[in-house]
């Protein structure tokens, strides 16, 4: 399994690390356009090889796009990170193109390769790269949804005083701060839906904290998050290379599933060895479908913009 990720700024190189140390990739390439960097990247991940027990080789170009042929799965990082107080949408101008050049370079080498996009904003990069490459719908995945759940469960066991691993549950819609729809509904501790624990007023702050989750995380560090979203693309990553079929929040273009249309947005997904597998149709309230039709309503606005690059 060799795994080609993009960018190796913090969350390139945090998705690296999680790939290698879970230890299911026999080769992780790392490119990026700064001359020497993921070079240096690689080199240092590869130097905690025998202090975390891990056999992945990673090395890193600085743009041989030659270096990544025959991937099995591409990760694509680049582009600009928002600034405190940005929202991800305030991106589009500049990562759309490099997106679009980046995605064009990798599937020259990597026909047959996954893609799994976490640019921002990550519903219309996701679109893109299926615009732009016509490829299989199921070989496009974008990791948004797998994050804005991790998050979720994050307040959801905060707001509880418990442990993480008590607490399920998941975010569909748009990975965006107006977008995300935590259903809270369906949320459960060990098996008891949340509801019996946590009154409104105490889901819907869960709600507000996880939909601002990462603008949150932007405001402390001065730039977004790395860790949570490196760790969930490797929970995708090792869900197509060990053909795990895990049930994953993911953007994935939908074609009348959820009563939408040419559009990619997080919905649940059975990720396999062929990447999105099947998308999961869960019966949403009429509360719950309003807010999925606006948050379609809120990425196609954004999908619009790509006119000046397609
Ligand atoms: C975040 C970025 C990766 O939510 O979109 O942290």
């Amino acid at each position: 399994m060799k795994i080609t990720i993009v960018g190796a700024g913090a969350v390139g190189a945090s998705c690296a690390e999680y790939i290698a140390i879970k230890n299911f990739a026999s080769e992780v390439v790392l490119v990026d356009i700064k001359e020497g960097f993921a070079e240096g990247k690689a080199m240092d991940l590869m130097q905690t090889a025998t202090l975390n027990g891990f056999d992945t080789k990673i090395v890193g170009t600085t743009g041989d796009y030659s270096k990544t042929a025959g991937s099995d799965i591409v990760v694509i990082t680049s582009g600009i990170p928002r600034k405190p107080g940005m929202t991800r949408e305030e991106l589009i101008g500049i990562n759309a193109g490099i997106v679009n050049s980046v995605t064009s370079s990798l599937i020259e080498f990597s026909p047959n390769t996954i893609v799994i996009v976490v640019s921002n904003p990550m519903d219309t990069m996701t679109y893109l790269v299926h615009k732009a490459t016509k490829l299989p719908k199921n070989r496009i995945i974008g990791m948004g949804g797998a994050l804005d759940s991790a998050r979720f469960k994050y307040r959801l066991s905060e707001a509880l005083d418990c442990p993480s691993s008590d607490v399920d549950g998941m975010v569909i819609g748009g990975h965006s701060d107006t977008g995300m729809i935590p259903l809270t509904r369906l949320a459960v501790r060990n098996g008891v839906p949340v509801n019996q624990f946590l009154n409104s007023e105490q889901l819907e702050k869960v709600s507000a904290e996880t939909m601002v989750g990462g603008a949150t995380l932007t405001k402390l560090l001065g730039t977004s998050a790395w860790y949570a979203p490196g760790a969930a693309v490797s929970v995708l990553a090792q869900s197509i290379a060990c053909d795990q079929k895990k049930l994953v929040p993911c953007s994935a273009l939908l074609e009348g599933e959820y009563g939408q249309n040419d559009i990619c947005l997080g919905v649940p997904c059975i990720i396999g060895r062929n990447g999105i597998e099947q998308i999961i149709d869960v019966k949403l309230n009429d509360a719950e479908k309003e807010l999925f039709v606006k948050s379609a309503a809120g990425v196609r606005a954004m999908n619009d913009d790509l006119k000046n690059v397609l």
